[in-house]
């Protein structure tokens, strides 16, 4: 018997009266009372309410929002995904853990805080164990996955879909995404960052071919506004923010990776629709190309989820990569 076993006993609730003893748990389990003591001290250290009665035995109180990868896996075995699982309370970034792993299976990292979360162009990702989530999925190029260096282009936009519908469903709220995979949400004028994503690929260098691809997303969902270090407090909110309401971290990386799965098998065409309709448009940017500096509008993406910005001599260019500002 480990803790998860006990857990998921406590979870199950049942035994008579809601409560079950110490003798009983030994015996279902064939274990000493003592390793029951153990493992119920365990579950007790990492957050779960553990009720001990004399004559009754052992409940489980209800607490909120715990995550571990037993709180993890549970859900999504309810949803049907297929994904390995591996928790850490902090790590310096889950892309980084994703990258040394070498398990066959799509498998999922996460953590509640990163010492050294990575955002896009060599920035720092805030990543404190605050209320936010940091998970990277790391899809290996199988015969069943067949990933091509076309589809890679596609992942961050999978992703971007994957957390806003996940979002909408689960918390009632509207994000939208800024080119190519910002989502932000819009306050009465200026909007607002709460999810970045960074996805990494590797690619076989003989063959060109992809060997895996990590795809890293940070969402804040519990953080309060005085979490924010001052660099990003006026640029940066939380699920919790805009509408006063917690939420489970667990559901809410469930909701994501269910979506994401949806998504990473629909056509590229319908995908891209719903990326479009959530993409910030006609809004007037700035961006770099070869060292200068443009301004227009984003005016569209075209069928590669490259964006289409019309400049302000009425020009049409298409940007790749990179990243625009809003002005
Ligand atoms: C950005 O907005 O620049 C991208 C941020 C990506 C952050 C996530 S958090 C999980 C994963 N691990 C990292 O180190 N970075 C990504």
């Amino acid at each position: 018997m480990n803790k998860w076993d006990l857990l998921s006993l406590l979870k199950g609730k049942t035994y008579v009266n809601g409560y079950i003893s110490g003798e009983e748990i030994s015996k279902k389990f064939n274990v000493t009372r003592a390793a029951v003591w153990k493992c119920v001290n365990e579950l007790k250290k990492i957050g779960y309410k553990i009720e001990s009665k004399t004559n009754r035995g052992y409940t489980l109180l209800p607490v909120f929002d715990i995550l571990n990868e037993y709180e993890i896996n549970s859900r999504l075995k309810n949803k049907n995904i297929n994904y390995d699982v591996i928790y850490k309370s902090s790590t310096d970034s889950t892309n980084s853990d994703a990258k040394k792993f070498l398990g066959k299976n799509n498998t999922v990292i996460a953590a509640a805080e990163q010492t050294a979360g990575k955002g896009r162009y060599g920035r720092t990702f805030y990543s404190q164990n605050n209320g936010g989530i940091h998970f990277t999925l790391r899809i290996n190029n199988t015969v069943q996955n067949s990933i091509s260096i076309e589809d890679v282009t596609f992942f961050p936009l999978i992703a971007a879909v994957a957390v806003s519908r996940a979002v909408r469903d689960l918390c009632g709220i509207e994000l939208r995404i800024k080119w190519p995979n910002d989502l932000l949400y819009k306050f009465d004028s200026d909007y607002k960052k709460l999810c970045g994503i960074l996805t990494e690929a590797s690619i076989e260098a003989e063959t060109r071919s992809i060997s895996y691809v990590i795809i890293g997303i940070g969402l804040n969902i519990n953080n309060d506004a005085a979490d924010f270090p001052d660099e990003i407090k006026d640029i940066a909110t939380s699920l919790k923010i805009i509408s006063g309401i917690k939420n489970e971290r667990a559901d809410i990386l469930c909701e994501i990776l269910y979506n994401f799965t949806q998504f990473m098998n629909m056509p590229r065409k319908e995908l891209l629709d719903e990326y479009k309709k959530l993409l910030l448009l006609d809004i007037d940017i700035s961006f770099v190309q070869n060292g200068k500096i443009f301004i227009g509008k984003a005016a569209g993406i075209n069928e590669n989820g490259n964006l289409i910005a019309e400049l302000q001599s009425g020009e049409i260019t298409v940007i790749q990569s990179g990243e625009i500002n809003f002005i």
